[in-house]
């Protein structure tokens, strides 16, 4: 998943019936809150470990939900894809910063404005020469087809 908070990459994930490695599920784990953004570094180890796993156990579909916003966040999953050989799928969420803001204003958890806007002059959308296989726009939260 790629796309600022509020664009509805868990909403996607939860239509679509899926269970994802979330980043924000892992701070609950590590550090009993969902919004401590204090430990990225070691949430982002946690995912990848996480991913190298099912990918080494051979799992068919592996979804993992965090902002992902430039290609420097992505590059571990295309790099850990291609040792075990599976392709990589980008599912670019591709909402107006205001509109991001606007459904993050309406839900429980609220991430700061500021924060949001930050993310957008940060926000990198993903592209083939990364090396995804395949990369899919969604506009709105209803899954559009069979991904991956
Ligand atoms: N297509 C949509 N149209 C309108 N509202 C939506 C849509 N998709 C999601 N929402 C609503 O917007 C809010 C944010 O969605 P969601 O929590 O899925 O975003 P997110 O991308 O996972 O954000 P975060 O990165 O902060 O976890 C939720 O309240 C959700 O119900
Ligand atoms: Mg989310």
């Amino acid at each position: 998943m790629v796309g600022l908070p509020g664009s509805g990459k868990s909403t996607w994930l939860e239509k679509l019936g899926v269970s994802a490695i979330s980043s924000d599920s892992i701070r609950q784990l590590l550090a009993d809150d969902p919004t401590d953004q204090t430990l990225h570094a070691r949430v982002f180890a946690t995912m990848r470990y996480l991913v190298r796993h099912r990918l080494a156990l051979g799992r068919p579909a592996t979804y993992v939900d965090a902002t992902h916003l430039t290609p420097e966040e992505r590059a571990p999953y295309l790099k850990l894809a291609a040792v075990y050989g599976c392709p990589v799928e980008a599912v670019f969420f591709h909402v107006s910063v205001e509109e991001c803001l606007e459904r993050n204003r309406r839900r429980d958890r609220n991430v700061p404005e500021e924060a949001i806007r930050a993310m957008q002059s940060k926000l990198v959308p993903p592209a083939p020469e990364e090396g995804f296989d395949r990369i899919t726009v969604v506009a709105d939260c209803v899954p559009s087809g069979e991904p991956g």
